[in-house]
């Protein structure tokens, strides 16, 4: 087999990066558009391409999820089973597709028709239980919808029905992110302009230095809204003035902690919000290069954002002197392939070098030593998004809006036994009980039994402990952490034994594997919780699970393993009289019925 046809895609996508083997997910994606998978041959070829060995792009292919090996189905179901899915019945989900294809995850129904995979987080947790249909997002599945999308699984792709749009609750009022929201289709460069849009850009291209920028930034007490909080003013202070080397802006849109699914909004809704932001934010660090990394699973947003990097081009607002002000930035769009560790900025950083995704000790932290060894500005979306409302309306407006220590608004996702999942935009002084009010509180008028507040690796609060503001600090103070602001709410029919399994597959599913503490730990909780599912556990599993835990905190290169560890002691601590009910109880069939995690 040859690929002499797409080499002049090829030429193309080496262009954008600096170095060639930068370019290794995006070529790897090109010969699987061609060929539905990646062959021998393809590996042979892209290694040629990028000058590096076979066997390089032999260990991307095997890390990254995404790409296939071998050739699979004209179709494809992801099914997702992390824990807000779980939460809302895809157990229930996956049983049925399975019996309605007759085939396992992983097999490909005869004649190569459709193929059943079992996914973690796809971040869409709030049309959740949900699966993707190639590149198309659907949920919540119920008895007819899962009939629709299986039907057009097995339909030509011409002649199936539509599939259903999920309509979860998404905040369209602002005051900072969620403006344009109510535009579904997407705020494009007419609309965006309209509403004064590059206005922010132009008064700070045109009137501040870039050192009157970070302290505008930094007066806003703008947090970086990730996940770690750090002020995004003071970050962008340590990017050195006086070097000769490229100074780059990476944008964090690997967007994968599960319960957390805004900033694909704002990628699909209000892409030119984030594109301004970046375009202040690299006018401030001296940037004129920028790459937004974006999940593989995010289609459309990675379509959507492209769309808006090619208007911005066509009206001056991207490229060589932006409207006249001698300043130059130039936009690439990286999509990962499925790695969630890809969303620590360090693992990010190697991916996007075109290995795979293995996090780097810091120091050198990135700001000094980041993308091809030169000083480089991780950022999420949603903090850059921000950006633009704060030359707009002033530093002293986004502190109002927000507590002493943190500025702004945040888009929190509400997930799981609420009446209501979605995004909404609220001050960060909102506590969590009234959060979870906003979102209809919990499902058919049940008691609440436990909310994990940042996405799975915050430590869980139980149903008492939830009058706490949804700001970094208060959180932190209760001893848990506002990470990534994805809020999963579980009702008192959840089985928290179950709950933790399912925290425990996702963590041993994604672990990168490079430290021994981290690969080892999150297998072993798994077997262990695994054991205690069956019946077979005994009480020493539970001192047993928490001195792993122990042993995985701190002990590894980034905090993927801290994350692993964190649900564990939180889960077994507050809820260790039902873990060792569960497991005196051992796992009889009537106990199976009651498992409630299951809507
Ligand atoms: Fe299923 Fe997030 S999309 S848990």
């Amino acid at each position: 087999m040859t690929f002499t046809n797409l080499e002049p895609r090829a030429a193309e996508i080496l262009q954008l990066y600096e170095q060639p083997k930068a370019a290794m997910l995006p070529m790897l994606w090109l010969v699987q558009e061609e060929q539905g998978y990646v062959s021998p041959e393809a590996e042979v070829w892209v290694g040629e391409i990028l000058g590096v060995t076979r066997s390089q792009v032999r260990e991307a292919v095997s890390f990254y999820n995404m790409y296939h090996t071998q050739p699979v189905g004209r179709r494809e179901i992801r099914v997702c089973t992390s824990l807000p899915c779980l939460l809302r019945g895809s157990a229930e989900v996956m049983k049925q597709v399975q019996e309605r294809l007759q085939v396992a995850p992983g097999e490909t129904t005869p004649g190569q028709e459709v193929t059943l995979t079992e996914v973690e987080c796809l971040c869409a947790c709030e049309m959740s239980p949900m699966c993707q249909l190639d590149e198309t997002f659907v949920g919540p599945l119920d008895e007819k919808t899962l009939d629709t999308v299986l039907q057009a699984a097995m339909a030509d792709p011409q002649e199936s029905s539509p599939l259903p749009e999920p309509a979860p609750f998404i905040s369209t009022d602002g005051p900072v992110l969620s403006t344009r929201f109510g535009k579904t289709e997407g705020t494009w460069f007419e609309d965006y302009v309209e509403d004064d849009g590059y206005v922010a850009a132009r008064k700070v291209l045109t009137s501040m230095t870039p050192a009157e920028v970070i302290e505008e930034v930094s007066s806003a007490n703008l947090r970086g809204l990730g996940g770690a909080g750090f002020p995004a003013g003071r970050k962008w202070s340590f990017v050195p003035t006086e070097t000769t080397k490229p100074k780059f802006l990476v944008v964090n849109a690997d967007e994968g902690e599960p319960g957390t699914f805004k900033d694909r909004y704002i990628m699909e809704r209000d892409p030119h919000a984030l594109l301004e932001g970046m375009i202040i934010a690299s006018y401030a660090i001296g940037s004129h290069k920028a790459y937004v990394y974006i999940r593989g699973e995010y289609f459309r947003s990675a379509k959507r954002l492209q769309r808006a990097v090619d208007e911005a081009y066509s009206q001056g607002w991207l490229g060589s002197n932006i409207q006249g002000t001698g300043f130059d930035l130039d936009v690439v769009i990286h999509r990962g392939a499925g790695a969630y560790i890809c969303g620590e900025e360090t693992a990010l950083l190697t991916s996007l070098e075109g290995g795979k995704g293995f996090p780097r000790l810091k120091p050198p932290f990135p700001a000094i030593s980041g993308l091809f060894q030169c000083p480089t500005i991780v950022n999420n979306v949603e903090t850059l998004t921000c950006v633009p409302f704060i030359f707009r309306n002033g530093a002293e407006r986004f502190v109002e809006i927000g507590t002493p220590k943190q500025g702004g608004t945040r888009l929190f996702c509400v997930c799981g036994h609420v009446n209501q999942p979605g995004v909404y935009e609220e001050p960060v002084s909102i506590t969590l009980k009234e959060l979870i009010e906003k979102a209809g509180g919990v499902r058919d008028g049940r008691k609440l039994k436990a909310v994990i507040p940042g996405g799975i690796s915050a430590k869980v609060l139980t149903a008492d402990e939830v009058d706490v503001a949804m700001d970094f600090d208060s959180l932190l103070a209760a001893g848990t952490m506002a990470g990534s602001g994805g809020v999963i709410v579980m009702d008192e029919t959840t089985c928290m034994v179950e709950a933790l399994d399912s925290a425990s597959k996702f963590f041993a599913e994604e672990s990168c594997g490079q430290c021994s503490p981290c690969r080892e730990g999150t297998g072993w909780v798994h077997r262990i919780l695994r054991r205690i599912l069956d019946g077979r556990g005994n009480l020493q599993d539970l001192d047993r699970l928490l001195a792993i835990a122990g042993d995985m905190e701190g002990k590894t290169i980034c905090v993927f393993a801290d994350a692993a560890a964190w649900p564990v002691q939180s889960y077994i601590t507050k809820f260790r009289d039902e873990f060792e009910e569960y497991i005196r109880s051992g796992a009889s069939e009537d106990k199976k019925e009651q498992v409630a995690c299951q809507s």
